[in-house]
C-alpha cells in the first residue's frame, strides 16, 4: 500500500501518517502483525470475520493498512487483497470496541479503496454481515456467484459453506473474469529412474545378509 494512498485518505500531516479526526492511518508494519492478530481472530469465534493464522498475516502484512491513535495505540485493520486487475477484495476490517463510532473504519476503508485505485483495480467486494456500513462507501449488493474468485479462495473451505449468514458486496463493474478456480492435487512428478544404478545399490545392500537380492534388468 503506497504512502500517497493513505495520504490521500484524509488530510496530511507532516510525519508518514494520515491523521484525521484523532486516528491515523498507515501502512501496517511486521511488528503490527500481532496487534492485527490478536483483534481479526477476536472476532473469528462467532464468524464476523474470517480467521487468519499468524503466519498467514505476516505473510500478507503489506496488504494491510492500520488505524492508531495520536500516541500511537493501534487502534483498527483492514487489508485489500489483490486478485487481479478485475478484482480486489476487502478483509478484515476491524476496530477495537472501544474505537468505534470515531470514524476509525471508515478511515482505513477509504485508504483501502484507494490503493484499490492506485493499483488500477475495476472492482472491490467483499461478504459482510453488516452491509449498510459498506453502502456509505459505495458498495452495492452483489450475487455471490458473479464473484467466483473469492468463493474458490475461502468460500470452498469455510465450515460456514452452507450456512453462510453474508452478502457479498461489491463496488465497481461485475468482474468478468476470475483467476482462481477448484482446489486440486497437484500430478506428482514422475522421476525417471536409473534402473542400472538402483539395481546395483539394491544388490550392494542385500549382500552378505542371506537376502535374495532383486535382480537387474538384464538378468530378467
Ligand atoms: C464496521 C466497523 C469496522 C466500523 O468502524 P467504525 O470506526 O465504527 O466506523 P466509522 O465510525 O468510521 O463509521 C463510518 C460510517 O459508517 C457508519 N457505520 C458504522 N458502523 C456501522 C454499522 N455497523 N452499520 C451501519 N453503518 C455503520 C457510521 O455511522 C458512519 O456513518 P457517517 O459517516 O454517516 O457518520 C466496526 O464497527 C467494527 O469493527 N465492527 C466489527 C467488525 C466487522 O463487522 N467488520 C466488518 C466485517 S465485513
Amino acid at each position: 500500500m503506497s504512502r500517497s494512498s493513505l495520504m490521500a485518505a484524509s488530510e496530511s500531516t507532516a510525519s508518514t501518517r494520515v491523521r484525521a479526526g484523532g486516528a491515523m492511518v498507515r501502512q501496517a508494519k511486521l511488528q503490527d502483525a500481532v496487534n492485527i492478530f490478536e483483534l481479526v481472530n477476536s472476532l473469528s469465534g462467532d464468524g464476523t470475520l474470517l480467521r487468519r493464522s499468524y503466519a498467514d498475516i505476516c505473510e500478507n502484512v503489506r496488504d494491510f493498512a492500520v488505524a492508531e491513535s495520536e500516541s500511537g495505540i493501534f487502534l483498527g485493520c483492514g487489508a485489500l487483497h489483490l486478485y487481479g486487475p478485475h478484482l480486489a477484495e476487502v478483509r478484515s476490517i476491524v476496530v477495537k470496541p472501544e474505537a468505534k463510532g470515531q470514524g476509525a473504519g471508515g478511515r482505513i476503508l477509504r485508504a483501502l479503496l484507494k490503493e484499490a485505485e492506485e493499483q488500477g483495480v475495476a472492482s472491490v467486494c467483499m461478504f459482510t454481515r453488516i452491509p449498510d456500513f459498506f453502502f456509505h462507501f459505495g458498495f452495492r449488493l452483489a450475487d455471490r456467484t458473479t464473484l467466483p474468485d473469492k468463493i474458490y479462495k475461502d468460500c470452498q473451505a469455510c465450515p460456514r459453506l452452507y450456512a453462510c449468514d453474508e452478502v457479498a458486496m461489491v463496488r465497481g463493474p461485475l468482474p468478468r473474469i476470475a483467476v482462481l478456480g477448484p482446489t486440486r492435487i497437484a500430478q506428482p512428478e514422475l522421476v525417471k529412474l536409473q534402473v542400472g544404478h538402483i539395481a546395483h545399490a539394491v544388490e550392494d545392500a542385500f549382500e552378505g545378509d542371506g537376502a535374495i537380492a532383486p535382480k537387474g534388468p538384464a538378468e530378467r
